[in-house]
């Protein structure tokens, strides 16, 4: 298990998890990696952040390659979720003399999920730590996404440690994006923003204020690959997920019982398509809804649909809303539709959901009984025709 070496000084001493499918709630097709980082200056030698709790071994056979864990003077500890905490007393038993930084909110946190360190020092934002030839700068991002956050930068080296941000859940023996291809890396990074970051697009936009105030030659995540290509494609393509910014394409979310909702699904697709809008079509029962998230970060319509069941929507629909209203996504445009044999409270109160989210609700519920006949088909298609003109 070797290091590897980023920038002079500073080595990726993480841990590579390929057997990770499920994270709270997110699919992980490809598994992730928690890195961590060495970095070894002439005054003091610092740990960047430790690994999930099973792969410790990994991290200090790693750090052992570069330097005795013994001699580690400082551990950084920028986030406490227990993906990248989870090692601290094991790697504090070694490294006995370390003092640990970290922010207020962290030190808080970190007593009560584990015995807090002897040397633990809470440092306020833009406080700067000199190791040598090399100086580590904290800056507190709270929110992004636990109160805790914050990251480390290293000016002399143009490097930028932002934990969680910039991340992607990719297993991979490459370390660095440009390794792997940028588009297959965009795409879990855009799935890790739409399922992870997506609800603290406020306080990603203040980070990027002051990210886009520092050089940066390297940006170097807790997850996934390293950036030192295409910084600015994805610091603009964050800038543009923060902001709520979508493009002019439609998502159809559904599920169905005897059809009839998904013929009302079909004539609704058809009436988009009538108007050349991209329109993608995620059945409840064919797509996890972690796997769905990416969709609804791009589009600004978005039509759900189910019948009624038990007076209410189908339970797959109700779990999606749920994890939807979670993640509050802005700036959609909702559409709910749906068959019923007699009640029909499943579009209605798809309807108030997509109300209770604040997505603007132009058009009322389109509602059948049993199966949709042709005009009310014909219906479903002019209906559609009318929400793409809204966009
Ligand atoms: Fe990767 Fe918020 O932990």
């Amino acid at each position: 298990m070797q290091p590897v070496q980023i920038m002079p000084k500073v080595y990726w001493v993480g841990a590579i998890d390929y057997q990770l499918r499920y994270f709270h709630g997110y699919l992980t097709p490809r598994g992730t990696t928690y890195n961590a980082y060495l970095i070894v200056d002439e005054e003091a030698v610092t740990l960047v952040d430790t690994v999930k709790k099973p792969f410790f071994d990994q991290m200090l056979e790693r750090i052992r390659q570069v330097v005795d864990p013994e001699c580690i003077d400082h551990l950084v500890i920028n986030h406490v979720e227990m993906d990248h905490a989870g090692s601290i007393p094991s790697l504090l038993q070694v490294a006995k003399n370390a003092r640990s930084f970290i922010s207020p909110r962290g030190k808080k946190a970190l007593e009560r999920y584990q015995a807090a360190p002897d040397k633990l020092e809470a440092v306020p934002t833009g406080h700067e730590l000199k190791t040598g030839k090399l100086t580590l700068k904290f800056v507190h991002t709270p929110m992004v996404h636990w109160p805790d956050s914050m990251v480390t930068y290293v000016p002399e080296r143009k490097l930028l440690l932002p934990n969680d941000g910039f991340g992607q859940h990719i297993a991979s023996p490459e370390r660095f994006v440009d390794e792997v291809g940028y588009d297959k890396v965009l795409e879990e990074a855009l799935k890790y923003y739409a399922n992870i970051v997506m609800p603290y697009g406020d306080q990603v936009k203040g980070v990027l204020d002051t990210v886009r105030e520092l050089p940066i030659e390297m940006i170097a995540p807790s997850h996934g690959l390293i950036w030192r290509s295409h910084i600015g494609d994805i610091v603009e393509e964050y800038t543009k997920w923060a902001t709520h910014q979508t493009e002019k394409r439609a998502l159809i979310v559904y599920d169905t019982m005897w059809g009839s909702t998904e013929k009302l699904m079909y004539a609704l697709r058809q009436g988009l398509e009538d108007k050349g809008i991209p329109t993608v079509i995620r059945s409840l029962q064919a797509n996890h809804i972690s796997d769905i998230m990416p969709d609804v970060l791009r589009s600004r319509l978005i039509l759900l649909g189910t019948p009624t069941l038990n007076n209410g929507m189908l339970p797959n629909m109700g779990e999606f809303l749920t994890y939807v209203k979670g993640l509050r996504p802005k700036q959609r445009i909702g559409f709910a539709f749906g068959s019923h044999g007699w009640g029909g409270q499943g579009a209605r109160q798809t309807h108030e959901a997509i109300e209770e989210m604040g997505w603007d609700a132009p058009l009322p519920v389109l509602a059948t009984q049993y199966l949709p006949d042709a005009q009310e088909l014909e219906k479903a298609r002019a209906t559609a025709h009318q929400l793409a003109d809204m966009l």
